[in-house]
């Protein structure tokens, strides 16, 4: 079955650029996935279209309302069966390579992108299957690590890459999750030769030259990021 995404946005513009460029925008052209955006605000009720108001208890910023996204999210469940229901927050699940292979096995997701400070927990408790982080770090909104979930998902759909590009080979799929450096043309550039190995055609050295050279780095950034 075609994979669907159900965007709930209170910025939609935010998303624009993915679903006019890129790899999603191609996949939706290829008709391998469908990508629909529902804009908070069409479901919001009274004169002003009011999406978000001020926490109770108090506390700076704005939380989404629960109302619209429960109007939205009910409207799409009456419609069609979901797999998940995600909401973006920096509490969730980590996107990795293995969550994002696990994903890619999924058909129909609503993603719910927050905004402010937060949305009303009810929304979590009733409707969310699933809150997915994409990093340690505060982000302005859900809808920018939509994007990159839809990113990292999409291209693992058969058919989506083009010939020759395989998500397997990627470096998170290989076993140390890092990459060997890659060149192309010229082979001289800035005083740098790219190394001899390469141009050997010695398939068996290019390979244990990879996996060292990935294993060095490997290394060297897990000292760093600690
Ligand atoms: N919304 C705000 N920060 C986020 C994060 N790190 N991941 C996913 N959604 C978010």
């Amino acid at each position: 079955m075609k994979m669907r995404f159900d965007i709930v946005s209170a910025n939609p513009g935010i998303l624009e650029s993915s679903l006019t460029n890129g790899l999603v925008s191609r996949a939706v052209k290829k008709k391998l996935i469908d990508v629909h955006v529902h804009n908070l605000r069409d479901y919001a009720e009274g004169k002003y279209k009011q999406i978000d108001d001020s926490p109770y208890g108090g506390g700076a910023g704005m939380i989404l309302k629960p109302e619209p996204i429960f109007k939205c999210v009910k409207k799409l469940l009456s419609q069609r069966k979901y797999d998940e229901v995600i909401y973006f927050s920096p509490q969730g699940i980590k996107l990795n390579q293995k969550s994002a292979n696990d994903f890619s096995l999924k058909s129909n997701m609503i993603l719910i992108c927050g905004h402010y400070k937060g949305i009303d927990e009810r929304v979590i408790k009733k409707l969310v299957t699933t809150e997915v982080s994409i990093g340690d770090y505060v982000l302005s909104c859900g809808d920018i690590a939509a994007m990159v979930f839809m990113d990292s998902v999409a291209r693992l759909i058969p058919g989506v890459l083009g010939d020759g590009e395989s998500a397997l080979s990627d470096t998170f799929q290989v076993e140390t999750g890092f990459d060997s450096p890659q060149y192309t043309r010229p082979e001289k550039y800035e005083g740098l030769k790219v190394p001899a190995v390469l141009m050997s055609g010695n398939h068996s050295e290019i390979s244990k030259w990879r996996s060292k050279k990935a294993l060095a780095k490997y290394r060297k950034i897990k000292k760093l990021n600690k």
